[in-house]
Order: structure tokens, then sequence, then C-alpha cells
């Protein structure tokens, strides 16, 4: 086996578990689920929230789901990866246009934060900015319903010291989606020592009611994933440092090695080494003395230079779109 179909090989037993997953994710249930969860909201349509937004909207347990951007660029933006991707699964026979219809009439497009107001759950997914979260659920909790339970989807940030900001500390849950969000089946399901243990049943079965699989975890840097592969990832990345082994040896050992559907270093590009610099910065200097928490220099330098991965085309590897490449020299 070549090195190229060898890097290949772990993604092709991937795929038809992926979409079976995606199919699963297409069912109409009666409306509100087992959260009683009628009307949603999706804060930020980029990467993780379009794909939150798409699966809350195809699940069919929601009457409405309200997709808020500030900006009509970045809104029209999110709509048309909503779009892309049902019309992938329309193509593909894994979703049926009649479903297909129904999802997109029941998302409502919004520049107008007002429309969250009546919502009985919030997803929100906006950039990793602590000062932008603030501004954002200080708004929000003056803003919604006693009602409307917030929850975070980020990565990397304390979920308790948002729900501070919300007035709302009771009603405040984390839950955290994986890349891409339509095929990855796991959430986690975040609570803090003042989430009321009532809401965090809810939210649990919300994750279940839009067909993925909930985990629970306290709110601890990482959670339970991030926790686990993020340090992985930068072992890969001290490896590259020290010139152990190559990119592609390195991605290659992952796969066919460990039964990991990509190597790290390609991962690394797919969630974007802005994202992973940014999560193993935060930790780094909020715990100084967890030896898990390294940055490696490769990870620093490509991120100086604005090699962020596959959304700049390039990272550890070369990439065109989605189709990645090469490594990098
Ligand atoms: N919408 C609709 N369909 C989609 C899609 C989307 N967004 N993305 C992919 N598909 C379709 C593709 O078209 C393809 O269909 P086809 O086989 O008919 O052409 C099918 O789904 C599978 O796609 P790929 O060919 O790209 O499939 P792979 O077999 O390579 O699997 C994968 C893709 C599921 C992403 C798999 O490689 C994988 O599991 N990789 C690891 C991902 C991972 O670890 N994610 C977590 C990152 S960490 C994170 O998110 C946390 C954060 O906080 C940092």
């Amino acid at each position: 086996m070549s090195s190229a179909s060898a890097l290949n090989f772990g993604s092709r037993l991937w795929k038809q578990s992926a979409l079976r997953r995606v199919t699963q994710q297409s069912r109409f249930l009666s409306a509100g689920g087992t959260a009683g969860f009628d009307k949603v909201g999706v804060i930020g349509l980029g990467l993780m929230g379009h794909g939150v937004c798409q699966v809350a909207a195809q699940s069919g347990v929601h009457s409405s789901v309200v997709a808020f951007e500030p900006e009509q660029q970045y809104l029209d933006k999110g709509k048309d990866r909503i779009e892309k991707s049902i019309a992938k699964l329309v193509s593909k026979g894994k979703l049926t246009q009649e479903n297909a219809d129904k999802t997109l009439g029941s998302i409502t497009f919004t520049t107008d934060m007002n429309a969250l107001a009546d919502t009985d759950f919030i997803v929100e997914a906006v950039i990793e900015n602590m000062d932008l979260k603030r501004d954002l659920y200080t708004g929000l909790g003056t803003t919604c319903d006693a009602k409307t339970i917030f929850a975070s989807n980020t990565s990397s940030l304390s979920i308790g010291e948002m729900a501070q900001f919300s007035g709302r500390t009771d009603r405040f849950v984390g839950v955290h989606f994986f890349n891409p969000v339509q095929l990855m089946k796991l959430v986690e399901v975040i609570r803090t020592p003042e989430t009321d243990p009532a809401v965090f049943e809810r939210a649990y079965n919300w994750v279940n009611d839009i067909g993925k699989v909930a985990v629970s975890c306290g709110d601890t840097p990482g959670f339970i994933v991030n926790r686990l592969l993020v340090p992985s990832i930068m072992q890969a990345m001290l490896m590259v440092d020290r010139a152990d082994a190559s990119v592609k040896d390195i991605d290659i050992s992952m796969q066919l090695g460990a039964g990991h559907p990509m190597g790290p270093l390609h991962l690394a590009d797919y969630i974007g080494l802005d994202t992973c610099y940014f999560i193993v910065q935060g930790w780094v200097d909020k715990y100084p003395n967890e030896p898990a928490f390294v940055l490696p220099k490769c990870l620093k330098a490509k991120v100086d230079a604005g090699d962020l991965g596959r959304k700049t085309g390039k990272g550890f590897y070369n990439w065109e779109g989605d189709k990645r490449g090469d490594p990098v020299a």
C-alpha cells in the first residue's frame, strides 16, 4: 500500500458509519422532544454553529430554530453552508427532499437578537473570546425570558465564568459538539456546581432528542475529549519540532497503528491551527504548572505565518478546499 492510500485507508473505514449517523439525524420526532424545548436558538453560524443549527432543525423536534448572527454577511455565509450540506445529503439519498424542505423551513435566519427572546434553549457558538462572550451573555440575560436556558459550545473556556455574566447561573450549561457537527455523534454536556440538576437533565435529553449521544462532564479544562485529544496532538507537533518523524509518518502511524480516522496533524489542520493554538495558549496561561499543556514551536510558527490549515489552504498539509494534499515541505 502506498503512503497516500494508507493515509486514506482509515477515512474510508469511517465513511460508512459517518453517513449512517447523518441519516439517523433526519428523523422527525414530536414537537419539543423529551427535553420539552419547542423553540431553540443558535448564536453564531460559523464552523460549529451552522452545524448545530442544521442538526437541531433536521431532528424535527423543534417548531422553530432561530439562527442569529449580528452581521448580515455572516448570516448569509452560515445559511449558505447549511444549504450546501443539506443539498449534499439529499443528493446522496441520505435526506428526502421533503425533510430537507421542512428542515430549512423551520429555521428563521435573523440579525435581530430580540428574535431569541422567547426561545426555550439557546446554544452559543461564537468565537472563543471571553470579552465578547461577556457582552453577549450580559445582553442575552436581559433580552431573554426567565425560562430560557443558555448553553455554550465553548471548547476550552470556563462555563461557570460565562454563567456569571448571564445572571442565570442555575440555567446555564455547556454543550460541546465536535467538528464536523453533522457527522460527529458525541456531545459533551457540562454542568457547573450551580447548574440546576433539572436544567442539566433537559439539556442532556435534548442532545439525545437531536440524534446525538450525550456524555456528562464537570466544568474542567477541555472537558473529556479535548483534555485527552489536544495534548496528544501537541505531542505529535513536538515530534515535528524534534524532527523525530515526518508529518506523513506520524499521521499514518496513528491511523493504522491506533485506528484513528485521521492522524493528529491532519486533524489539527482540519480543526484549524489557530483554534488549536488558542486552546493551548489559554491553558498554558491559566495552568502554567500542568505539564500536559505545552505549546509546540511549529504550531506557533504556522499560526504566526497565517498558515492555519484547511481554512487557509496550508498548515501541516497543503489543501485545495476540503481536499488534503501533500505535507508542506
Ligand atoms: N454535511 C453533509 N455531508 C457531509 C458533510 C457535511 N458537513 N461533511 C462530509 N459529508 C459527507 C461527505 O460528502 C461524504 O459523503 P460520500 O462518502 O458520499 O462522498 C461523507 O459525509 C463522509 O465524508 P468524508 O469523505 O470526508 O469522510 P471520511 O470518511 O473522511 O470521514 C470524518 C470524515 C467523519 C470527519 C472522519 O474523518 C473523522 O471522524 N475524523 C475525525 C474528526 C474528529 O476527530 N473531530 C473532532 C475534532 S475535535 C473538535 O471538534 C473539538 C473542538 O473543540 C476543537
